[in-house]
């Protein structure tokens, strides 16, 4: 049979990941030391567990509501109040998607029509691509520079601006470059939108896990409220990817309608989650300061290897993400990532997976143990000598 007529319009064109064919060969090789994958080598503290644990013990093994439990929405509203002083109505503002991978999904599904322009600054997280496309939007990137330690240039979305613009996704703290966009940047960013009429997607699924300076909620900043979505979640700030929580926050017209596709596709946020998610909000901060403090302890580390190799780095702020510049060895982010796996057994994830901006670049993942780190920069560092030493035999 050809399947492929079968398939719709709209998901056959869908592209997977430039970079399967690099995880296939990682998946077949035995022994690889991998930091490729974007999560906490930490498990989630225990005593969220043990509320996970209970809450099957109590018997809360049934459907909530659509948007969750109120008690998590109410925790999540004094959340964020307390950390950056923005205000959300528990019942109406705020409700729980399966990750932020879905409340991304919904955002765009909900605002984007087809033809409609979302302004994306790169290097990005996968998933946005993939989620405006399937929404019918166009993609406009705007890459962030090295030079600028990533930050986004407003000038850059100013002039990728068009008469079709209908929004602009924020991402920061930054995967997979690190960087914490400035509070003058989100403010001029605010701004721009303000002036020409846009919406904020700004997933902050990071932000706890900031080093140098401070997270800014871009909700909070003057003129940003009644036009952006925030997007949070639990998976990174307390090593919870495998529960699969998130939240959605944003004013009630926009939010409702993404509760309404939220509606249909999950009926709700699995309650086992839910239950640890209300424990995380109790208990977690000294564990996320405990686990941000140990991913510093490693930036620190892998920053100044990759700065004595001679790669050009920016010093990540946030997150737990490097991005060093291999351009220099004229092999393609690709070509350097699949020769160094072949080599030296060692997984990153080539830069060119995240956009334009990431060509020339490596996204290395330093949520893992020191002894992993310090092994993998010294097969990186073997591995550049000996890039060079070819070069020098040609
Ligand atoms: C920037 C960013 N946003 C959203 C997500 C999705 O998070 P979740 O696992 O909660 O769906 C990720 C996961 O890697 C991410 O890096």
């Amino acid at each position: 049979m050809h399947y492929e007529k079968y398939i719709s319009d709209r998901v056959l064109g869908l592209q997977p990941s430039g970079i399967r064919r690099f995880f296939d060969l990682a998946a077949q090789m035995a022994d690889v030391l991998s930091l490729s994958v974007g999560e906490p080598d930490f498990d989630t503290p225990l005593p969220i567990i043990q509320a996970g644990i209970e809450s099957l013990h109590n018997k809360e093994t049934h459907y909530t509501g659509n948007a969750g439990r109120p008690e998590l929405r109410e925790a999540i509203a004094i959340h964020l109040e307390k950390l950056y002083g923005v205000q959300y109505d528990p019942l109406k503002e705020i409700f729980l998607t399966v990750g932020g991978s879905e409340g991304l999904y919904l955002a765009m599904q909900a605002l984007l029509n087809p033809g409609d322009e979302i302004i994306i600054p790169t290097p990005c997280f996968v998933s946005y691509q993939g989620d405006a496309f399937l929404s019918g939007g166009t993609v406009i990137e705007v890459p962030c520079k090295l030079e600028n330690d990533f930050d986004l240039d407003p000038q850059a979305v100013a002039a990728a601006i068009t008469p079709k613009t209908k929004a602009i996704l924020l991402g920061f703290p930054c995967n997979p470059t690190g960087a914490v966009a400035s509070k003058e940047t989100m403010q001029e960013i605010v701004r721009l939108a303000e002036e020409h009429d846009l919406i904020i997607l700004s997933d902050e699924m990071y932000d706890q896990i900031v080093y140098d300076g401070e997270h800014v909620c871009v909700p909070a900043l003057p003129g940003a409220w009644d036009r952006t979505v925030l997007l949070g979640g639990f998976s990174k700030n307390y090593a919870m990817t495998g529960w699969r929580i998130g939240y959605i926050c944003g004013p009630a017209p926009l939010v409702q309608k993404m509760l309404a596709i939220h509606q249909y596709l999950i009926m709700c946020v699995n309650t086992t989650a839910q239950d640890a998610s209300i424990q995380a909000l109790r208990i977690g901060q000294e564990y996320v300061r405990e686990m941000t403090e140990e991913y510093q302890r490693r930036r620190d580390y892998i920053h100044q290897r990759l700065t004595a190799m001679g790669l050009p780095v920016s010093k990540p702020r946030g997150a737990f993400y490097i991005f060093p510049s291999i351009a220099h060895t004229g092999l393609t982010s690709l070509e350097f990532a699949e020769q160094f796996l072949q080599a030296e057994k060692v997984a990153i994830v080539p830069g060119s997976a995240f956009g334009e901006g990431g060509e020339g670049f490596l996204r290395i993942c330093y949520a893992a143990s020191m002894e992993k780190i310090t092994e993998a920069m010294n097969r990186m560092e073997r591995f550049l000598e000996q890039l060079a030493t070819n070069k020098q035999e040609e």
